[in-house]
């Protein structure tokens, strides 16, 4: 412990400012999970996966954190990273994850599994990479739970009831006894949410929650992560595609593109006053409540690039349409994630000007 008070000023000037978006800046070092220079490397037979590159977040408890890109941007390399659940030997990570202020990069697998379950859980993408088909539904919450509870079966056997209730599957008593296969995507995804929140995690991490679910089932999942967490004041990551799914949740929101975070700010900056190319190409993509109903959705053209050989330059220059207003700055020099002001970042070499009126513009086209 530090009690040179010179020293924990020190502490606090290490802290990288591109971690905290303005309105969290006074929690400055206090933030539950705070990740730094995060780099996750996978080298293969046709070269090194550069899967996430430089990026540094984090989340307080009682906040919604949303991470968002397209498919292969990294988040779920980085949701894995935090919760070292990387197959030991196949990455290369480097940087911190500090967990309540324990950096997790280089500690045990022990320790880290440790801390799974009670302190920090994750819910996955695909439900039956999370459970057992061997094992009833109830029989493995009633496992988690007593991993880090020193209780009996029937204390436990309990407890799992209440949770698949909570997560509103009927009949909760008899379907605790149901093996995975025998339950719906929703309702698995359900068995599974009761899975993770079973030791009140403080840190909650949703990998696409509901991605493979119909529009009421997510929107009755995106309620049920928001209602445990208040009640349990977590802190949670929504990883997704889609920003309308974090629209109404999340607090700050971080736009990934090519293994980098390429904007990050509240979530209210982000819908009102996007600053980066490839968030106006998700934003035009998602249908939205305050546009006209004839408004166009464009989907953003092209695929994102290949992880071995991400394009020199700016990682989202061979999409975007403004390259030619930077100079040619887009194809040689790789954008930082710099502050623009009330702890808005991005990272796009435009200017102000440039990024405002090209902003209004698009707005005007696609609200007509
Ligand atoms: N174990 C691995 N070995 C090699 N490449 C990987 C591995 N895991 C993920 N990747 C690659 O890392 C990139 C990011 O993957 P991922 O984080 O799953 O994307 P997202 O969750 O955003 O869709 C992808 O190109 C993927 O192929
Ligand atoms: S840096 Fe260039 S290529 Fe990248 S988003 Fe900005 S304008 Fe587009
Ligand atoms: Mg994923």
């Amino acid at each position: 412990m530090t009690t040179n008070p010179e020293d924990s000023l020190a502490e606090v000037g290490d802290v990288p400012p591109s971690t905290l978006p303005a309105s969290r800046a006074d929690k400055i070092g206090h933030r539950f999970l705070e990740v730094r220079d995060l780099r996750v490397h996978f080298p293969t037979d046709d070269g090194i996966v550069k899967s996430v590159d430089d990026l540094s977040f984090g989340v307080d408890r009682g906040q919604t954190l949303g991470i968002v890109g397209e498919s292969g941007s990294g988040k779920s390399v980085t949701s894995l990273s935090v919760m070292g659940l990387h197959k030991k030997g196949t990455a290369r990570i480097s940087g911190e994850v500090l967990l309540d202020g324990e950096n997790l990069v280089g500690a045990s697998e022990e320790r880290v599994r440790g801390l799974r379950g009670k302190r920090m859980a994750m819910i996955f993408q695909d439900p039956l990479s999370a459970m057992h088909p061997y094992y009833t539904v109830g029989s493995q919450i009633i496992e988690a739970y007593r991993i880090h509870n020193k209780v009996t079966k029937q204390v436990a056997r309990k407890h799992a009831i209440d949770m698949l209730d909570r997560v509103g599957i009927p009949n909760p008593k008899s379907r605790a006894d149901d093996y995975p296969h025998q339950f719906s995507g929703g309702m698995r995804q359900r068995a599974m949410i009761a899975m993770a929140l079973s030791c009140d995690p403080e840190l909650l991490i949703a990998d696409e929650p509901t991605t493979a679910l119909d529009v009421t089932v997510q929107a009755q999942i995106l309620d049920l992560i928001r209602d445990l967490q208040q009640e349990f004041n977590s802190a949670v990551i929504i990883i997704t595609h889609d920003l309308g799914v974090v629209a109404e949740l999340a607090d700050d929101i971080m736009v990934m593109y090519a293994g980098r975070a390429v904007e990050y700010s509240t979530a209210s900056e982000i819908f009102n006053s996007p600053q980066h190319p490839y968030t106006w190409g998700l934003l035009r993509s998602m249908p939205r409540l305050d546009r006209e109903r004839t408004a166009r959705l464009v989907p953003i053209k092209g695929t994102p690039p290949s992880l071995i050989n991400v394009p020199d330059g700016c990682p989202f220059n061979p999409r975007c349409p403004h390259t030619a207003l930077t100079g040619g700055a887009s194809h040689s020099e790789v954008p930082v994630l710099r502050d623009l002001g009330h702890g808005h970042r991005a990272a796009c070499h435009l200017s102000a000007a440039d990024r405002a009126r090209l902003w209004n513009d698009n707005e005007g086209q696609t609200s007509g």
